[in-house]
């Protein structure tokens, strides 16, 4: 279901993540060994909040991310077109003070320069168009803010790339299949996976979509990158 395009592959995405949220925290928890946490904790540092500002969780789910960034950030709002995924976060958002909104990456309903910074946590690789969604993320951020993306990316070290596969292409599946009680679902993860730019190709699209200093820095043996761009303060254009 990867190959869907457009609003097939929206609507499809969001009936998915609607059957399986009750369980998503879970699996990920199951499938990551543990470690999900972990990533989503350093997103949020990339993202570096400070005391005052206010920031944005695109496709923010359960809200993990939006919690972590509201330890600091006084205002923090996670946007998510899940209705499942929003109510399975709600004593989390509750508990940290996010407000949660739904709405589509695509089209973010924020006026343009609103936040300080932008989180998109395991998101970008289920939205059909990357180049709006970054664009829309760097649209809403003020100038000299970062837009900040955490993403599984596919491995180029020899000899971790096809043990990476092997999990994600069969092990994935049958667990998430069994936990979540639908296996398509962890079934397009790995195709969602396999459809996805490469973190070089990422950070080059960060480039087009007019952020700068691009970069990345890998994780997890290179199967978890965390990307990061800045828009440019005003009059630097
Ligand atoms: C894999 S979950 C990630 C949730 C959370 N950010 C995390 O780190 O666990 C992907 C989320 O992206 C949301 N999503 C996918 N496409 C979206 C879109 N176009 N607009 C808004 N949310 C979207 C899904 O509903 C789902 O909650």
């Amino acid at each position: 279901m990867a190959h869907l395009r457009g609003e097939a592959r929206s609507r499809y995405v969001r009936r998915m993540f609607d059957r399986i949220a009750d369980r998503y925290d879970l699996m990920n928890a199951i499938m990551t060994f543990g470690q999900y946490r972990r990533w989503q904790r350093k997103a949020a540092e990339t993202a570096a909040p400070i005391v005052g500002e206010r920031f944005l969780d695109v496709a923010t789910g359960t809200g993990d991310i939006a919690g972590d960034l509201a330890r600091v950030a006084p205002l923090v709002v996670g946007v998510d077109f899940s209705r499942h995924m929003l109510r399975a976060g709600i004593a989390k958002a509750k508990a940290a003070g996010v407000v949660r909104i739904e709405g589509d990456a695509l089209a973010l309903p924020f006026p343009d320069n609103t936040f300080d910074g932008v989180t998109i946590g395991f998101g970008l690789r289920n939205i059909p168009d990357l180049r709006t969604a970054i664009s829309e993320m760097a649209r809403v951020v003020r100038p000299g803010g970062r837009v900040v993306c955490l993403e599984l990316t596919r491995p180029l070290i020899p000899g971790i790339a096809p043990l990476f596969r092997l999990y994600f292409h069969h092990v994935v599946p049958l667990i998430g299949g069994l936990v979540s009680g639908s296996f398509a679902a962890y079934r397009y993860l790995p195709q969602s996976v396999d459809r996805f730019p490469d973190a070089e190709a990422l950070r080059a699209l960060f480039a087009e979509c007019g952020l700068l200093f691009p970069d990345y820095e890998p994780l997890n043996f290179g199967t978890v990158a965390i990307h990061w761009g800045t828009k440019p303060p005003e009059g630097s254009g």
